[in-house]
Order: C-alpha cells, then structure tokens, then sequence
C-alpha cells in the first residue's frame, strides 16, 4: 500500500485494505500517546489548515496531530487571510503548497477540496464539506471497531437527516468494511440516488447491506449503533429550523428508540449537539419552536450506551494516522 503524497478527499477513495491500515496506525497511535510515547516523525514539515466553517473537534485534532508529530502547524480562517474573498482556492493552494508539506480544509462545496487538492502539490486533507466528512467515518469506526471488536456483520443504523455530510461517509464506510448500513430519516431528505448507487455495488461484494427506509420499525433488533447529527448542518439557513423540526422531530433518538435497537447497541453522534438548552441555539430554537432536546435526549446522550466523548477522541488519533501516512516516505525517519 502506498499512501505517501496522496490526498484524503472521501472514503470512496480509498480500499477496504486502505481504511483498515489508517484505523491500525491510528490505534498504534493512540497507545503510543496514552503511553506517553513520543511520536514527533516530522521535525522539519509544517502544515496550514483552513476553515471557511467553525470547528472545535476537527481543528483541534489537526492541531494536536500536527504537534504530536512534530510539525509546525498555521491555522487560517476567512476572516484571517485572504482565502475566498480576496484570492482565489486555486491561488490560495498554489502559495500554501510553496509553504507548507499538507493542507487541510472544511468549507462548502465538495468541488473546493477537489481544486485545491488538484493545484496543491501537497496532500490535501478533507475536514469536512457540504457532501462528506471522511475523517468522521474514521473516527467513527475505530470507536465502533475498539468497542465491538469486529466491524464486519454489524449494522449501523443512521436516523435522521440521512442525506448529510456524515450519513454519506458512514455509508461509503459501511459498505467498505462489510458493516450494514440503515439509513432512517424522512422521504424529503433521503440520501442521494448517486451515493446510494456509489456505494450499493461495494457493500454487495463485501456482503453488506444498505436499507433506505422511513419507518423507524426498522431499527427493531436490528442495529447495533444509532447514530445521529443535527437537523441543520453549518451552512443551512436558520429559516430551515422550523421545517427540518417537522420533518425529524419523529426520529429522535430518545430511550424507547435505543429500546428497539439490540440491547448492546451503543450511541454515537459526530458532536455538536442539542441535547439540552446549553447552547444559545437551542435556547433561540427553543423560544419560537418549544422544544428542548432535538435530534437526541439527554438522557441518551447521558447515557452509557453512549459513548460520543470516546469517538470524539478517536477523531485526533485516526487524523493523525491520515496525516502520517499521507505525509511519511521510507526514507525518512
Ligand atoms: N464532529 C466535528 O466535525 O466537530 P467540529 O465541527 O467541532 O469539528
Ligand atoms: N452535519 C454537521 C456535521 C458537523 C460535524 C454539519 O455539517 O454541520
């Protein structure tokens, strides 16, 4: 396997052997850092990521990555630089290559990461997008992986808004490591016909299954993970909150939800999330809809079968490991 120079744009890119390599170097990782074991492979390599969305998880883990590795490590944002405003992607790419031995990026349309990778001679890694979160999916399997043990055979059921960012990389994922995928979540936001025709033909060679349904009976002693994410993505226009509420307010994760799934089925969300009136989102939403739990309860949040504060942490291991392998050549130490 080669992944030296290569850059980390969707999990469809990449081999079922490819996905398995980073989730082991990511966990190798993981012990090295728990024990305390210094990691820094790249002294001499620095690395830019770019925000045009806000981010606490995935910046965070970029920047400890980046350190832990070695590198030096420039955060930009629009309002930092001159990045969409004032110089072009392309542009933009073509300097930071000059600079900089990777970059990162999370913004809007998927086509800007596929630019900027392409005018980059650098890896170029995708913190997110309009269309996928890849590093997400990572993320998400190893804690799933560490916690089953074996991905393959399981089903991971994703309820809600199922044609977002993260349900269209735990579906390539899925399919990829020979995990069933059940994509729960109103008609109106279904996930695309070009995804579901993208994946269906992998997860039919891996012996996996994907189901898109409405119907929440579904889940019925079948789903060994619930996963879940806002109802409004970044980007989305705050006027959505009242439909998308309409729309999902039936498929929220509460306690007799987790009562239909198996009973060792676990809880993830990719964070942030409107749990309680902690945020002055929810409480904004709160005061004109009403409502003061959203896409889960509290009390499954709260709960053990929980474990979104575990998968949050895997997010800087299995970043790590992309930045890593993507950034290391044989020869250098
Ligand atoms: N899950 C995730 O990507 O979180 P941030 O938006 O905080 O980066
Ligand atoms: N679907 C969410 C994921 C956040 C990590 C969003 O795009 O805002």
């Amino acid at each position: 396997m080669n992944f030296y120079g290569r850059d980390f744009l969707r999990i469809l890119d990449f081999s079922e052997d490819e996905l398995r390599c980073f989730l082991d170097i990511a966990k190798k990782f993981k012990e090295m850092k728990r024990e305390g074991r210094s990691h820094k492979y790249f002294p001499n390599k620095n690395i830019a990521i770019l925000f045009e969305k806000t981010s606490t998880r995935t910046r965070c883990s970029f920047e400890v990555a980046g350190y832990d590795l070695g590198m030096g490590v420039t955060f930009l944002d629009p309002s930092g630089s001159q990045m969409g405003h004032k110089e072009s992607i392309a542009d933009t790419a073509r300097v930071l290559a000059r600079l900089y031995d990777g970059i990162e990026y999370r913004g809007f349309d998927q086509k800007i990461v596929d630019d900027l990778a392409k005018y980059a001679e650098v890896p170029v890694w995708n913190g997110l997008t309009d269309e996928c979160h890849p590093t997400q999916a990572l993320g998400d399997f190893l804690t799933i992986q560490e916690h089953f043990g074996e991905l393959k055979g399981l089903t991971l059921a994703f309820v809600g808004d199922t044609r977002n960012n993260v349900a269209n990389s735990l579906m390539a994922m899925s399919a990829k490591m020979g995990v069933n995928f059940i994509a729960c979540g109103p008609a109106e936001l279904r996930p695309s016909d070009e995804i579901v025709a993208a994946c269906r033909p992998i997860a039919e060679k891996n012996g996996c299954t994907i189901t898109i349904t409405d119907d929440i009976a579904e889940l019925e002693s079948r789903a060994d993970v619930i996963y879940t994410d806002v109802w409004l993505s970044l980007g989305e226009p705050q006027e959505k909150w009242g439909e998308r509420i309409e729309l999902l307010k039936s498929y929220q994760v509460n306690a007799e939800m987790m009562n239909k799934a198996k009973d060792s089925a676990i809880f993830l969300h990719c964070l942030p999330s409107f749990h309680d009136l902690n945020t002055s989102i929810a409480r904004d939403v709160n005061k004109v809809f009403g409502i003061s739990e959203m896409e889960v309860t509290n009390e499954v949040f709260e709960s053990d079968k929980s474990l979104v504060f575990e998968q949050a942490e895997n997010r800087m291991h299995t970043i790590k490991a992309v930045m890593f392998l993507t950034l290391y050549k044989k020869e250098e130490k």
